[in-house]
């Protein structure tokens, strides 16, 4: 097929080598961050859309996370007991997603999805679980997969993302087609095999509000099929509805996945699941009745489950206006970048879910990652595009995945625009890409 290869990996920012020095900011530290801005090290400032790749919901610095902390810091941040801190968290994620019967924390998003297959194995006894082409559930060796190209796309060919990982270790996953009907017949031919079919409900590689009707039948197949359903609501959590997905869909789980801004700021991850699903966690399952091990040192520690605390609380006090505006705010971004590409007749177009959305350099319909990978105009066109951003005072992360938190109001909203509309502006009047007929 044509397009481009998979993307490289951006360079990472928790890598320092002692032989030599190599930028992997390409220039950008960051001094601080407050509010929706970010200020680097030569006092630039921009407006940010990547919010520590979606946490700051509530803005950078927010002065209600910054007092939870320090009033924790005070009072110790580490006890290996139990603290009536996560008691509180699990109450408050309780009324985000009712029909969970418990939570299990832990420290990232990558540990939680880590801990969710294992649940989902201990309670069915099978061992595959099933993910999408396009997703990403976090760095650790069960699901660092993605999508052979070389395969054929309705049925997808798995390998790893990363070097290190034992090929064998593909035989305990299945990969569906996104947003693809297809998926629900492979799921059915596997049914004896698969614990779980994991999802994002908005993939970040591909984010869109269109995959409702896909999402339900997913529910209706998987529960025909006594497949548990997962949920990654590690960006989805907390930002599309108080919620989550589930919410925004009205489609309920059978285990979901968060992370990001359940922990007010600070690392977190945390499985919920139906309570029959999270009772393995202390009895496993009749034939096999050994407890599923979750723990670790710095699991549910105080100062993470305290700033998590105060940021369930504010938006659930807050819900019926934080993400309302929210919302409208990231359609009406949508749309303006749209009527931008559309006037200048560009392929290129922004899709997204509620405030979280991404520029796609095809013209519409892109229906997947792997269109998307077969479609999208090469590396440096986009790259032309988002340095133009940049040097309108917009930062967009090296995922370029954008989220809106409560602190962008509509002046930052309309500056935001301007710089996309800007970027767009560069490449069609460089000719850095066809021109669509009216
Ligand atoms: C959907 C999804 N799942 C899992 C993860 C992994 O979370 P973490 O980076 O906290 O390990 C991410 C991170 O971006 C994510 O977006």
């Amino acid at each position: 097929m044509s397009g481009h290869p998979p993307q490289a990996v951006e360079p990472a920012d928790d890598l320092v080598f002692n032989e030599g020095y190599e930028d992997p900011g390409a220039g950008l530290y960051v001094a601080s961050a407050r509010g929706c801005r970010i200020t680097d090290e030569a006092g630039r400032t921009y407006i940010d859309l990547n919010l520590g790749s979606g946490t700051a919901i509530l803005g950078h610095a927010h002065p209600v996370l910054v007092a939870a902390i320090a009033g924790q810091a005070e009072r110790g941040t580490l006890f290996i007991r139990p603290n009536r801190i996560t008691h509180d968290l699990a109450a408050l994620m309780g009324r985000a997603v009712p029909h969970f019967g418990g939570f299990a924390f832990c420290n990232s998003g990558a540990e939680a999805t880590m801990r969710a297959c294992r649940i989902a194995r201990a309670h069915t006894g099978r061992k595959k679980i099933a993910m999408f082409s396009g997703g990403w559930h976090g760095a650790h060796d069960q699901l660092l997969v993605e999508e052979d190209y070389r395969g054929n796309a309705t049925a997808p060919r798995a390998h790893h993302r990363s070097g290190g990982i034992p090929p064998e270790m593909l035989d305990l996953i299945m990969l569906l087609p996104y947003n693809d009907k297809r998926a629900f017949n492979l799921i059915e031919d596997q049914r004896r095999e698969l614990a779980m079919v994991l999802i994002e409900p908005a993939q970040g590689s591909n984010p869109r509000g269109d995959v409702e009707p896909f999402l339900r039948r997913l529910r209706d197949v998987t529960r025909s099929c006594d497949v548990l359903l997962g949920f990654d609501e590690i960006i989805t959590g907390f930002r599309v509805a108080f919620g989550g997905a589930q919410e925004l869909y009205g489609i309920q789980a059978d285990l979901a996945t968060y992370g990001k801004i359940l922990g007010g700021g600070l690392s977190i991850g945390a499985v919920g699941a139906r309570g029959d699903v999270i009772s393995c966690i202390r009895h496993g399952r009749p034939d096999d009745p050994r407890p599923v091990t979750m723990g670790g040192t710095f699991s549910a520690n105080p100062l993470a489950m305290a700033a998590g605390r105060a940021a369930l609380s504010y938006l659930e006090a807050n819900r019926h206006r934080v993400y309302p505006e929210l919302n409208a705010n990231g359609a009406k971004l949508i749309a303006r970048i749209n009527e931008a590409c559309d006037s200048a007749r560009l392929p290129v177009h922004a899709n997204g879910v509620g405030a979280m959305f991404r520029v796609l350099f095809a013209a519409p319909p892109i229906a997947s990652r792997r269109e998307r990978d077969a479609h999208e105009a090469a590396p440096q066109v986009q790259k032309m595009f988002y340095e133009c951003v940049m040097e309108h005072g917009v930062h967009v992360g090296s995922n370029r995945i954008n989220f809106l938190s409560t602190e962008h109001g509509l002046e930052e909203i309309a500056q935001i625009g301007d710089a996309f509309v800007a970027g767009l502006d560069e490449l069609r009047r460089g000719g850095h890409l066809p021109q669509t007929l009216t």
